[in-house]
Formats: C-alpha cells, structure tokens, sequence
C-alpha cells in the first residue's frame, strides 16, 4: 500500500515546479510535508491526483504497486486515494447528508441505502465525538472555517480512503479546533490508513506526532527526518534548510 513518487518532475504554465522530487509514504504511516509558500505542496497534491494543469515531465508515481500516471483522477480515487483540498468550494444549499452520500457514491461507485448510509453517518459522528446536529447544516455556507474542517474529516471517515492528503487540514482553526480536528485525524490513524498532512503549523503535527516529517523548498524535499525536525523548524524556521541547487 506504499506510494511511491520517484524524481518527479511537475511544469504548470510551462514553469518546472516540481524537480526530481521523491518520497515515500509505507502502509499506514503519517508523513508531515512542511515548506514555505510557494514551495509546491499543493501541486505534489494535484500531480498525485492527476490535474490536468499540472503536467509531469519526468519520474514516477505508484500507488498499491500501480503506476498511477496513466489514470484518469477518478481512477486514483477507486484505488483509494483522496485529496482533501485546500481550497474547498462552496456547495450553498446542498445538506450534508445528501453532500457525503453524493460523494461515498462518486467515490466508490455504489449506492447505499439511505438508512444504511445514515447509520454509517451516525457511527462516523461518534468516533469523532461530533455532535449529530452537525448532518442539519447545509455544506460550506455559513459553516464556520473550523466547521468546514470538520465536515473534511467527517468526509475523510466516511469515505475510508487507502491514503489521503490533507492539504492545510488546519488553516484558520482556533486551538479548540484544531484539537478537534487533530483528535479525529488520530482515531482516523487507527482505522489503518497513510496520510500525508501539508502544514504551516507547528502545534498541528506536536498533536498527531507524525512518523516521518519532510521539508520542502523550491519543489523538492531538502531533508526528511522524525518528530525532532518540527522543534527544529520551530526554532529557526526553513533558514538552516538548503536547496541542493542554490
Ligand atoms: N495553476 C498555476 N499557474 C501558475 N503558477 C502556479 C499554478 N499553480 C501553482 N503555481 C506556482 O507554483 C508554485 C508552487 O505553488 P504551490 O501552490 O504548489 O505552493 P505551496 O507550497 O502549496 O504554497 P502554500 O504554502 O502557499 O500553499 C508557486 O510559485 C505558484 O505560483
Ligand atoms: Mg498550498
């Protein structure tokens, strides 16, 4: 179940973004990527799912022994993967309920009843300690930036991907949120499945306690490492971190 990305190489708007990128995330391990603005966190994430913007010029990437370039996005996601975005967008009106069944549907292309859904909904809510309340609410409009969050890892446990990205999974959080959001990542990490988190923040990684954090500058991973390296960035920044080209 390891993803496997070999000296990958990403151009967007005939810019190299990417170059000779490789990381590997084994079964069921947490990997933290970290990296100023503009490093290419959120295009690793859009070249893994396959969009179309983002072209790939060089190098490899597998998933479960497959090399994944040659599918189409919604192919990666029946494989089991699943992007959380940085950037959702708003669905006013659509309820929750209705937004998770759409997209269990779309994900693994098979319908369930609505009364099995709901009670697969319902045992979701409580294992995330959410309150049921939640599924009233209608997705993205006047949810609050947390609430969202939440909505993504509700999405995340109802979905029980293979591998996910949460791309930013923490921006905008107060600390309450973020523990909540942390809390459920962690009993998501139970149920078995690799995550790579894409953070700005600290504290977000000192609550999951991640077995792999890489760091990542001008498109490229320039150190990989264990927990020791989040108090190493807390410290001194990216400032003692350098690209291998410059
Ligand atoms: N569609 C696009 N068109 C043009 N340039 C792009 C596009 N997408 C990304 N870029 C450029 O690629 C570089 C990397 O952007 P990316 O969004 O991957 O960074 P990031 O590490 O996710 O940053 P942040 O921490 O701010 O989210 C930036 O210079 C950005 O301007
Ligand atoms: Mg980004």
């Amino acid at each position: 179940m390891s993803l496997v990305i070999t000296k990958l190489n990403v151009q967007t708007e005939n810019k190299d973004i990417l170059k000779d990128l490789s990381l590997i995330v084994k079964p069921n391990e947490v990997h933290a990527l970290m990296g100023p603005n503009g490093a290419g966190k959120t295009t690793l994430s859009y070249a893994i799912f396959g969009h179309p913007n983002y072209k790939i010029t060089q190098g490899s990437i597998y998933f479960l022994d497959q090399n994944i370039l040659d599918l189409e996005t919604h192919e990666r996601a029946r494989l089991g993967l699943f992007l959380a975005f940085q950037n959702p967008s708003t669905i006013a009106g659509l309820d929750i309920v209705s937004f998770l069944r759409a997209s269990y549907k779309a994900y693994h292309g098979i319908d369930i009843t609505p009364l099995a859904f709901r009670r697969l909904l319902n045992s979701k809510l409580d294992l995330l300690e959410m309150d049921h309340s939640f599924l009233d609410r209608s997705v993205n409009e006047n949810l609050s930036g947390g609430e969202k969050k939440r909505l993504e890892i509700l999405q995340l446990a109802v979905l029980e991907p293979k591998f996910a990205i949460l791309d930013e999974c923490d921006s905008g959080l107060d600390i309450d949120a973020l523990k909540i959001v942390a809390s459920g990542i962690k009993k998501l990490m139970q149920a078995k499945l690799g995550i790579l988190i894409i953070t700005h923040y600290i504290k977000l990684l000192q609550f999951i306690e991640p077995d792999v954090v890489h760091v990542m500058l001008n498109g490229t991973i320039v150190k990989t490492g264990g927990k020791d390296l989040i108090s190493e960035l807390e410290l001194n920044g990216y400032k003692n971190f350098k690209n291998p080209e410059l």
